[in-house]
Formats: structure tokens, C-alpha cells, sequence
């Protein structure tokens, strides 16, 4: 029977009978035996198999370097070695797959960059695998969370023809020849001939659909992936990302910031108590903090302030910043992090932006120069959430879309909802990675992601 190395090392008694396969990590000779350390990606450990030369088999030994697959049947006992409470006694090896001595990972301790140029393998480093578990598992604890507060799961188009944050940031669909795409007669390309007859794109953001399916089931969320054509080359940015975004209808600015809060949370409880052996991993080689300040963030409410205040407290920081602060302009990842990793220690909820900064679709605050917007902002990472209270008055929300320039005829859509039974309602966005970064410690997104997209890397 083949058990998973990570059931193995749980083990409360001896288990005679079993087969363990993965990949060997080491190999060390003794006189008339081996130890091969074997890895099968189920948990951060390796399983010690010890090999009698006598056993079936074990005449391929001499070729099993790392990296090679193995299949081998034993009794899992005791071990007197230190650090490891059992390991197994092989009775039949097997070499499954072989490697030879061009594999790339023979050493331990190779950089980030040098494994973000074997993506394909780099998963069987303990770093990237590592990440890659936390990342399963905190997947599954949002839905936890929000399937245990009624919200639907709902899956918003990822090919759409809106582009809902309004920076033009947008990647093409089309099936048009690029080289000969057929024209209009003023020589413009003819979108009317392309595969939906309009132009199309991949989506940024599921928002505006999800509020339209939030104001018929309640409480919806999406998780999936979103793409950005937006060509900054930063440690935090990514071309394809995952996004969660909740929308709640009958729900404010306050209730809002309260479940992005509390989500944030729930994830830092998930990893702390369902991947401590990763977290400890990452504590001890990627970021020496980690382990505390994360327990601060599960621990401690959020610091809430706004943007005004925000302001203020940078421009009295004194600090020589690279952007200057003013007010009316977004705040930059320098000035996120200031505030969170120096002023605050701990993460930051940023409300009411001014309007000018800030897409279409938000709330508009009665001092008329601000909006219901929010930001969480977190230490190593800056921003990881970003919402808003949605504009559900009719009129306003037109006069706020002919200001960004935006063609109401094609929003028809979304003012209707505002036409038919409108609500207050509120949601945000949680990039997942950012989320994943802000966990693991890991200061590049190209290291919480098995394939990152960059501009100029796909
Ligand atoms: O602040 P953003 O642009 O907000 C929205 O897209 C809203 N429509 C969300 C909503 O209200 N439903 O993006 C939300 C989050 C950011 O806070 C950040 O964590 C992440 O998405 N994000 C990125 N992550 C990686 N790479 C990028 N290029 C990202 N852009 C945004
Ligand atoms: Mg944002």
C-alpha cells in the first residue's frame, strides 16, 4: 500500500507493509548499506529509507542521484537518528526514474533568481513547494470563510468587454490576423468582423459583474485569475494574478473594511495553525520576523485611519520620500510602507481617497471631493485589499461615468441595477498573491506563483 511520506512521519506505531515513491533529495553510502532521503512534495520533511545492499533491487543504487524518482516497499521503524522519529527499512527498491548528474538542483540553497530560471523544476525545492502548499490550503480556507457566512460562489467572466478600473491596462482577444486584420472604410480596424463582433479583452477585475449578481443572490464572491497589461516592472506586480472579491449587497463602507479585516485574519490563522512546518521553514530562511508578526496580525485589531490622516502623518514624518506627498495624488509603496512598517507596526486600513484618484464606481463622500474607498495595507507588502462602497445613486454614478469618459451606452447594464431596486452595496479586491507574499515573507511575487507573467516573461 504507497502512503503519502507526510502520513508516514505522522505515524503513531510501526506500519509494516507499505511502499513510499517520491524523489531522492540525498544519497550516502555506509559499508553494506544506503540512506536515501526521499521527498513526495506531501509535506516539507523527507523520509529516510535505509537500504540493505542485500535487498531486491538495490544493485541500482549506484546510479540513483538526486533527483531521480523511487518506489520502495518497507516497515516503517523507529529511527535512532536524531530529529526524525522514524524512518523506513526497505525490503524492495526500485528506481523508477532516473537523473543524471546535469540535474540543477543538486546543491541546497540556490537563489530565488536562479530558480525563477527553472520554473519547471523549481518546485522541488523546499522553498517553492513550500509556498505552493500554503497556497492550496489557504485557497481552500477562503472559501471557508466565506462559505460559512452564506456567500454564493459565483464565476465571473474572464473575457469581457468592459474595463472596470478604467486604466486601460487591458490585454486583447481577438482571432483577427494581426498582420492583415480587415478594415473599416476610414481605415480603421473593423472590430465588427472580430470573433464577438466588438472588441474584447480579458478581464481586470470580475467587479462589476459580481455586483450585478450581488444585488440578485445577496452575498456573492469570485476567486480567480485577473490580468493586468500594465508594464511595471516591481517585486509586486504581476500580469496575471488571482483576485478574490466579495460583494455585498445592504452592506457600507464599515462592513466592508470589517470583512476584508476579518478575511485577512482568518487566512493568517489558516496558515499559522494548518502550515506551521512551512512557516517555521520560512521564518528561518526567507524572513526572520515572520512568525511574530504574524501572530501580532491574527492577534491585534487593525489601525483605521484616512486618507486625510494619512497624509498628514507622512508629510509630518519628515522623511525625504522619493514621491513627494500630496494630497489628491495615490499613495505610492513607499508611503504604504511607512506607515504600516514604521508609524503603525502592523497592518493599516486606508479610507476615504480623494475621488479624483480613484475609478468610476465609488461612493461618493458628502464633502464632494472624497470617496468611499479603502485599501488594506500591510507590512513588507503595502496594499493587498482594495474596495469600495459602490455608487448606487443613479444620477450621481452618471455624472461620475461621463467624468472618467466612459460610454453609458455601454454601461447600460450596470446603471440599470442601479434603475431597478438599487442598494447600497460594497465589496473589494484581495490579490491573492499579495496575500500569499505577506504570509510567507517572500519579497517577489514571482515566488509565490508556480508561473509568473511579467511584461517581457511569459
Ligand atoms: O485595487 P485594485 O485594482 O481593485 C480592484 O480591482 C477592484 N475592482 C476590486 C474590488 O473592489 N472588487 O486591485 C485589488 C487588489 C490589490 O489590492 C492588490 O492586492 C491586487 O488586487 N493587485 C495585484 N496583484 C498583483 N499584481 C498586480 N498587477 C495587481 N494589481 C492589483
Ligand atoms: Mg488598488
Amino acid at each position: 500500500m504507497r502512503i503519502k511520506v507526510r502520513d508516514a512521519l505522522a505515524a503513531e506505531s510501526p506500519l509494516g507493509g507499505i511502499t513510499v515513491s517520491g524523489w531522492v533529495r540525498t544519497r550516502r553510502d555506509a559499508k553494506g548499506f544506503s540512506f536515501v532521503e526521499i521527498n513526495d512534495g506531501s509535506c516539507l520533511r523527507n523520509l529516510q529509507a535505509v537500504v540493505d545492499h542485500a535487498v531486491p533491487g538495490a544493485e541500482a543504487l549506484g546510479t540513483v542521484l538526486t533527483g531521480a524518482s523511487v518506489s520502495v516497499d518497507g516497515e516503517l521503524v523507529p529511527s535512532p537518528a536524531k530529529g526524525q522519529r522514524w524512518e523506513l527499512r526497505v525490503s524492495a527498491f526500485r528506481l523508477v526514474g532516473e537523473a543524471d548528474a546535469t540535474f540543477p538542483l543538486q546543491k541546497k540553497g540556490h537563489t530565488a533568481e536562479f530558480l525563477r530560471t527553472i520554473p519547471h523544476l523549481r518546485a522541488r525545492t523546499n522553498r517553492i513547494a513550500s509556498s505552493l502548499r500554503l497556497r492550496s490550503r489557504l485557497a481552500m480556507a477562503v472559501h471557508e470563510f466565506f462559505q460559512a457566512r452564506g456567500f454564493a460562489y459565483v464565476h465571473t467572466p474572464v473575457i469581457t468587454v468592459s474595463d472596470c478600473e478604467g486604466a486601460g491596462e487591458l490585454f486583447r482577444v481577438t482571432t483577427l490576423d494581426p498582420a492583415a486584420p480587415p478594415k473599416s472604410p476610414d481605415g480603421s480596424v473593423d472590430w465588427a468582423a472580430d470573433f464577438f463582433a466588438r472588441q474584447a479583452f480579458l478581464t481586470v477585475s470580475g467587479q462589476l459583474e459580481a455586483e450585478t449578481l450581488a444585488c440578485a443572490l445577496g452575498d456573492v464572491y469570485t476567486f480567480g485569475p485577473t490580468f493586468r497589461a500594465e508594464n511595471s516592472q516591481t517585486s509586486r506586480h504581476a500580469s496575471e494574478f488571482w483576485m478574490i472579491e466579495p460583494e455585498m449587497a445592504f452592506c457600507d463602507l464599515a462592513g466592508d473594511m470589517d470583512c476584508a479585516e476579518s478575511l485577512v485574519k482568518h487566512l493568517v490563522r489558516a496558515a499559522l495553525e494548518c502550515c506551521p512546518e512551512e512557516l517555521e521553514f520560512f521564518n528561518a530562511y526567507v524572513d526572520k520576523g515572520l512568525l511574530e508578526r504574524l501572530r501580532l496580525v491574527a492577534d491585534r485589531p487593525f489601525t483605521r485611519i484616512t486618507y486625510g490622516e494619512a497624509v498628514d502623518l507622512l508629510l509630518a514624518s519628515g522623511r525625504p520620500f522619493e514621491h513627494p506627498v500630496k494630497w489628491g495624488e495615490n499613495l505610492q509603496s513607499e508611503h504604504e510602507r511607512w506607515l504600516t512598517e514604521e508609524r503603525f507596526g502592523g497592518p493599516v486600513t486606508v479610507c476615504d481617497y480623494p475621488a479624483a484618484a480613484k475609478p468610476f464606481y465609488m461612493r461618493q463622500n458628502d464633502d464632494d471631493r472624497t470617496v468611499a474607498a479603502m485599501d488594506v495595507l500591510v507590512p513588507g507588502v503595502g496594499e493587498i485589499v482594495g474596495g469600495s462602497q459602490r455608487e448606487e445613486r443613479p444620477e450621481r454614478l452618471e455624472a461620475a461615468m461621463r467624468a472618467h469618459g466612459l460610454d453609458l451606452e455601454a454601461y447600460r447594464w450596470y446603471l440599470d441595477l442601479r434603475r431597478y431596486g438599487t442598494v447600497p452595496h460594497a465589496g473589494f479586491g484581495l490579490g491573492f498573491e499579495r496575500l500569499l507574499m505577506f504570509v510567507t515573507g517572500e519579497g517577489n511575487i514571482r515566488d509565490v506563483t508556480a508561473y509568473p507573467r511579467t511584461p517581457g516573461h511569459a
